[in-house]
């Protein structure tokens, strides 16, 4: 049996994809259940069907595509990615794993494979923490990592992700939403590696061992507002003025943690009451920090903790920190990585095993079924941004090699035998 991906129409359909888009090209924004994702799911679903996948969703709208195996009472192996997008971002991430996904099952199909296992295409919902500000909010209640009662206190624009979901068609309870152990064999993920590795190396494939730890949380100032003409300077306590110090401390922190691993940004800032003439009296910050290793990562939320309080009481300014998230790393499973190892030198490319900067639904995959993922480089190592590329004969090597990999995965006699 030899897999063989058609680029061509791969193409052709990442570009649909990235047609659905509030910006315009090559910008791609898709806020999990606007029109545009919706549109998207509703696309996704007709090629699904065009490849006689059985498809049902769950109440948070993950979404499942099954090509059923000889032996249905066999665990199934999974596949898939997202198609959020952040805003003003690319057309590649999370798409190439989903759409990429499909096109391997095809391959198989059109291969003459016949599955052992039963094979599912997930398409997780909101893998990006944009609307709802946690990130993987699909895979996380999948495998049970976060309360299904965030359907209440998670908002957006003042709706409940409860209110939301049921109006973007996806009622019923969140208490049904995550699986049950032993619910897949397996999980292989494939995605652009959104760093510039694989390029700089002239690598085909990333081999995917571990995910780096995220964590975030949001940073609350409270001030006092004021006329900008009238408060002289020595009486100000400008909100802003402390959280940008703030977000000045975290970067020096996380600099001088003493490893290139630890990374943080503060990607939002937000000002009340927003007007040129009037001392900010309240600022929120969202803060993003990662790490591969965890205890570092915890020092250096401590370490933002002490020195936020610190410019606060300099300031005469409050502060108050609300955890968003803070999650373990995610370590690959050997019997995955092996299988994809296989694949890449039955087909003779070049492949290396590297980490993950970036988190994914893999994360939490990995909690309730041994994980792979398979990375594919893109230019620069740009993501997040409309320039984010991946080239065609990168996407088909990408598929080719998820193919031969769940083909293994799912084949009598194949790597997945001992797998539940
Ligand atoms: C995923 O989009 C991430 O922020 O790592
Ligand atoms: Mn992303
Ligand atoms: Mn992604």
């Amino acid at each position: 049996m030899i897999a063989r991906i058609d680029a061509e129409r791969l193409q052709g359909e990442l570009d649909t994809l990235a047609s659905f888009s509030d910006h315009p090209p090559p910008a791609v924004t898709r806020v999990v259940f606007g029109d545009m994702d919706l549109r998207a799911r509703a696309y996704l679903k007709s090629l699904f069907a065009d490849a006689s996948l059985i498809v049902h969703e769950d109440p948070v709208g993950n979404t499942f595509a099954r090509w059923t195996g000889a032996n249905p009472s066999l665990a199934p192996i999974a596949t898939g990615s997202h198609c959020d997008a952040i805003p003003n971002a690319g057309r590649f991430d999370g798409t190439v794993g989903v759409l990429g996904g499909l096109e391997a099952i095809r391959a198989l199909q059109r291969a003459g494979f016949t599955p052992e296992r039963s094979i599912d295409l997930i398409l997780f919902t909101s893998e990006e923490p944009t609307r709802f500000g946690i990130g993987c909010l699909g895979s996380r209640l999948l495998a049970s990592a976060v309360d299904h009662l965030v359907g209440e206190t998670l908002t957006s624009g003042g709706q409940s992700l409860n209110q939301i979901r049921s109006s973007a068609g996806f009622p019923g309870s969140l208490a049904d939403v995550p699986l049950r152990g032993g619910a897949y064999a397996a999980f292989v993920e494939l995605h652009i590696e959104q760093g510039p590795i694989l390029e700089r190396e002239r690598i085909d494939i990333g081999v995917v061992t571990a995910i780096a730890a995220p964590a975030s949380f949001r940073l609350f100032v409270e001030g006092e507002g004021g006329h900008a003409g009238a408060v002289l300077m020595p009486d100000r306590h400008d909100a802003f003025l402390a959280a940008a110090e703030i977000a000045l401390a975290i970067e020096a922190i996380a600099r001088s943690s003493g490893s290139n691993d630890t990374v943080a940004t503060t990607g939002v800032c937000e000002l009340f009451p927003g007007a040129i003439n009037s001392v900010p009296s309240r600022a929120r910050l969202d803060v993003d920090v990662r790490d591969i290793d965890e205890a570092r990562r915890d020092r250096v939320l401590l370490d933002i903790e002490r020195a936020s309080d610190t410019i606060a009481a300099r300031r005469g300014v409050t502060v108050r920190r609300e955890p968003i998230n803070a999650d373990p790393p995610a370590h690959c499973a050997p019997t995955i990585v092996d299988a994809i190892e296989g694949a890449c030198n039955a087909r003779g490319l070049r492949h290396r095993r590297m980490i993950s900067r970036a988190y994914h639904d893999s994360l939490f995959m990995s909690r309730i079924a041994p994980t792979g993922m398979i990375f594919i480089p893109c230019r620069d190592g740009i993501s997040h941004r409309p320039d984010e590329y991946a080239a065609p004969e990168a996407i088909a090597r990408g598929a080719v090699v998820l193919a031969d990999t769940l083909a293994d995965l799912a084949a009598e006699g194949g790597r997945g035998e001992g797998l539940v």
